[in-house]
């Protein structure tokens, strides 16, 4: 058995009494061992084709999906706010989807236009954008599929190259591969050198599970009657590992990644707290948009005090190690914050 050291050990009742500096909130405060601001979060936002659109996500109560112009518009609030930086998704029409995902790389996408007009309204806010295919796709997997349904790795980096390229010439501040390819990293980042864009960064979604906590995310993005029954688990991690995260995370550090994230946030902050300790790089964490989606559930049923638990859960991802939190209350939590 090992012994507790002397100096905790000689912290005994009631010499010590631990209720002391909970006894006022000025202690409180000076005794807060995390903080959480505006600089940690990170706006996931659903982007439509169009003008003059914004559409109710039914399963994400308070989100809603906006086209680029009134996208634009409703970021100034945000930039005021003092949010660094939105991650964007594109809702594509059904028309524009193919086996290939080939609208990915369109540089007139949705995406690329967003980020272009957003870029020219507010210089100062960061950009992030998806990597991934899903949303492109006939069938809503990440990649382009072989006649089995199984998502082949190599032929689909190759396309999620395309798509970064094209985002960052659109003027992306940072990509964000979402897809779980192997090898996509460093492909992207040879890709970014060669066209001389050096300071995009890339913020992989280095352990991202495959969870069923995205159902909301795929009704929002369009892209759940696509995939049907069909799963990601050939390419997402078992919900059961945090070893392979480790390796993940490493593997996207190694290959040059700037940022990582673990993906979902709350049923995985023993991973975000590994990342952050073994490894001291920037680590996020994506409250995604199932876990909103609880959240709102209870509530709007007057079960849970809706702002109460939202701080409390964004507060618990940085005490886990997380510098900053992808979350659809982000906008709302910053409000709060400026109070
Ligand atoms: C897909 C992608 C997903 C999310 C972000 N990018 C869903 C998926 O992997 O099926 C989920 C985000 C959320 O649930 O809020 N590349």
């Amino acid at each position: 058995m090992t012994q507790p050291s002397l100096s905790l050990s000689n912290r005994s009742f009631p010499h010590t009494r631990l209720r002391r500096n909970r006894a006022s909130d000025f202690s409180r405060r000076l005794t807060r061992e995390n903080q959480l601001s505006a600089d940690n979060l990170i706006y996931p936002v659903f982007v439509l084709e169009g003008e003059q659109q914004r559409e109710a996500v039914p399963s994400m109560p308070g989100v809603e999906r906006l086209s680029v112009d009134l996208l634009v518009e409703h970021a100034a609030e945000w930039v005021e706010l003092g949010i660094p930086a939105l991650a964007l998704f594109p809702v594509v029409p059904a028309g524009k989807k193919d086996l290939a995902g080939s609208g990915a790389w369109d540089p007139d996408g949705l995406a690329q236009r967003a980020t272009r007009a957003l870029k020219a309204a507010y210089p100062e806010l960061g950009v992030i954008t998806d990597v991934a295919l899903d949303p492109f796709t006939t069938h809503g997997q990440d990649g382009i599929i072989d006649d089995n349904g199984y998502v082949l790795n190599d032929v689909t980096v190759e396309a999620l190259v395309k798509q970064a390229v094209s985002h960052a010439e659109a003027g992306a501040d940072v990509v964000a591969p979402s897809d779980m390819m192997d090898g996509r990293v460093a492909a992207i980042r040879e890709a970014l050198e060669a066209g001389g864009h050096v300071n995009t960064r890339i913020l992989s979604y280095a352990a991202k599970y495959a969870s069923s906590y995205y159902g909301p995310f795929r009704d929002a993005v369009g892209s759940a009657a696509n995939l049907g029954k069909a799963d990601k688990a050939t390419y997402q991690m078992d919900p059961a590992n945090s070893d392979e995260a480790m390796h993940e995370v490493a593997m996207d550090l190694a290959e040059g990644a700037d940022m990582v994230m673990i993906k979902p946030g709350m049923p995985y902050l023993d991973i975000v707290y590994r990342v952050k300790k073994e490894l001291q790089v920037p680590t996020f964490v994506y409250q995604v948009s199932g876990e909103y989606a609880m959240h709102m559930a209870a509530a709007e049923n007057g079960w849970l005090d809706g702002d109460k638990v939202m701080m409390e859960s964004l507060m618990a991802m940085r005490r886990a190690g997380a510098d900053g939190v992808l979350t659809y209350f982000a906008v709302r939590a910053a409000r709060l914050l400026k109070q």
